[in-house]
């Protein structure tokens, strides 16, 4: 690339500032576009390594393991060698999950929702949750649940558990799902049910005498939603619509049916507190570069740079995190991704620190602000 890294400002900056920040980058739109990876990214990234930088990819993609992730960001950015060095860097939408209480895990059944059905189900058993189960097992054990024709070969071939008589505990909405129908139809119906038993009706719905009109209010599953992003960014001119577009169809749905009753869920990924809470535990247990992964000692930090390009998720979660032993989360938004200036829009509805051009940039602008 033209901008070479030769003279970067990194390596102005006192070893002793350097220990003390760190960096968490968003992948789409900042590392890359789809399959075109951000010129010059690759070599940043080098470049902080080489001066033990700490950093996290704190993604709100998901529906993959998190291996699968650093691959496919390893191979787009071109980040052959030292695998196990970044592997455990990386936090989808979902990972907060892995933190869960086991013994609630092992409880009971969720059900997942995401792009890739099997995927998805052997994750959650990998993270610990006993039972999952998928759309494509509900429609397996009973084809009545939906009316239609359904994408039966490609995305629902794969089926694990008889799903008849099924009671649903959780219900975990991981990432862009292929078949919004199925799964609005199938989430609507335990949103509805008695304490989740698919398929049976709560005789609490609509009761203007409890909470909530008595919707949600009868032992249902709880929703969990992990991605709230309406829009991504890929290689394609025009933002793609993300998990939070999902969402959107689901609640109007949701208030079609119920008579205007607002979805009752929690959510995950960035902006909320809990994912900036996980990576920040993540940064500061990180040894530098060795050893791989997890470093048990604590070691404290002065600033968390967070690189995005999404002011609805990055930079809102960033400017509202701020962690209890006072380290100090800044924002930087950068112009590859989501987020354009518009002539109706010239400045984000949540406003980063700064605005640059790219990711090179913005750890340009993190240095100089370090001195
Ligand atoms: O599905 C991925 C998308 O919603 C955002 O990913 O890396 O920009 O947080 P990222
Ligand atoms: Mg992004």
């Amino acid at each position: 690339p033209s901008r070479s890294l030769q003279q970067s400002p990194v390596d102005d900056t006192s070893r002793k500032a350097l220990s003390e920040i760190a960096f968490a980058f968003d992948i789409d739109g900042v590392l890359y576009q789809g399959s075109r990876a951000i010129p010059g990214a690759k070599e940043m990234l080098r470049k902080i390594r080489s001066h033990d930088i700490r950093y996290v990819f704190l993604t709100n993609g998901g529906g993959s393991h998190e291996d699968a992730k650093f691959k496919s960001l390893s191979k787009r950015l071109g980040l052959s060698e030292d695998e196990d060095v970044i592997r455990n860097r990386v936090i989808l939408s979902h990972t907060p999950m892995r933190g869960w209480d086991e013994s609630v895990k092992k409880q009971g059944t969720v059900l997942i929702t995401g792009s890739h059905p099997e995927i998805a189900r052997r994750v959650a058993n990998e993270y610990g949750f006993a039972r999952a189960v998928t759309p494509a097992d509900i429609i397996e054990a009973n084809d009545k649940v939906y009316p239609f024709d359904n994408l039966r070969e490609s995305l629902h071939r794969d089926k694990d558990v008889p799903a008849n008589q099924l009671k649903i505990d959780q219900i975990l909405v991981w990432n862009d799902p292929r078949d919004w129908s199925l799964d609005i139809q199938v989430i609507h119906d335990l949103l509805i049910s008695h304490r989740g038993y698919l398929g049976t009706i709560s005789d609490k719905n609509g009761n203007a005498q409890l909470p909530n009109n008595g919707w949600q209010q009868d032992g249902q599953p709880q929703l969990w939603i992990s991605n709230l992003d309406l829009l991504w960014k890929t290689e394609y001119p025009v933002n793609r619509f993300g998990t939070g577009a999902f969402v959107e169809a689901l609640k109007g749905v949701w208030a079609a049916s119920t008579g205007g009753a607002e979805l009752q869920f929690s959510a995950l990924g960035k902006p909320s507190r809990h994912t900036y809470e996980y990576a920040h535990d993540r940064l500061l247990h990180h040894a530098p570069e060795e050893p791989h992964g997890k470093g048990e000692e604590k070691k404290p930090l002065r600033r968390v740079y967070m690189i995005g390009d999404n002011p609805e998720s990055d930079i809102r979660g960033a400017n509202e995190f701020a962690p209890a032993d006072g380290t100090e989360w800044v924002s930087i938004l950068v112009k590859t991704g989501v987020w354009k200036e518009t002539a109706a829009e010239r400045e984000p509805r949540y406003k980063p620190t700064v605005i640059v051009d790219d990711v090179v940039e913005a750890i340009a602008w993190a240095m100089r602000n370090e001195g």
